[in-house]
């Protein structure tokens, strides 16, 4: 027997099945990653989210100038907050700076960044002041038979 069949002593058979195992797994790590990726850019670009709908509240639960938090769509934390009587707003809890929690302030209608002193408007999540890059991702909310909704 050769010294190379020795050392490697894989048969040309196990080699194609070793072949495309490696092939699935890239093709399973490439999907995750790609599945990620556009989480991720929805986050950066600070637009409206678009996932399956949850239940968040019941309307009576939030007075005007209420908050709740919650965590969605993959077990990240949002805040919903009751803006006006008929007006919710649901966000990212997550800083677009560097992922610090923000609070809702209900005297100014505005979220504070704590560490960095970020600020940003309740009503569009737009950066008020303080180094966050961009809005706060936004989520869709509906209020049906007095449940309010995201997503
Ligand atoms: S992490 Fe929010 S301002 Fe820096």
């Amino acid at each position: 027997m050769p010294t190379c069949q020795k050392e490697f002593p894989i048969g040309q058979q196990e080699e194609h099945k070793n072949s495309r195992r490696a092939f699935s797994k890239t093709l399973a790590l490439s999907l995750v990653a790609a599945g990620s990726g556009l989480l991720l850019r929805s986050k950066l670009t600070g637009t409206e989210l678009d996932h399956p709908r949850m239940q968040v509240a019941s309307a009576s639960e939030l007075e005007v100038g209420d908050y709740k938090l919650f965590r969605y769509p993959m077990d990240e934390p949002c805040i919903l907050v009751r803006i006006t009587e008929n007006e919710y707003v649901a966000y990212s809890q997550s800083c677009t700076h560097l992922m610090c929690p923000i609070h809702y302030n209900k005297e100014n209608q505005q979220f504070v960044c704590p560490c960095h002193q970020g600020f940003f408007d309740a009503k569009d999540g737009s950066v008020i002041s303080g180094p966050p890059p961009r809005a706060l991702p936004r989520y869709r909310v509906s209020v049906e038979d007095g449940i309010i909704w995201v997503g």
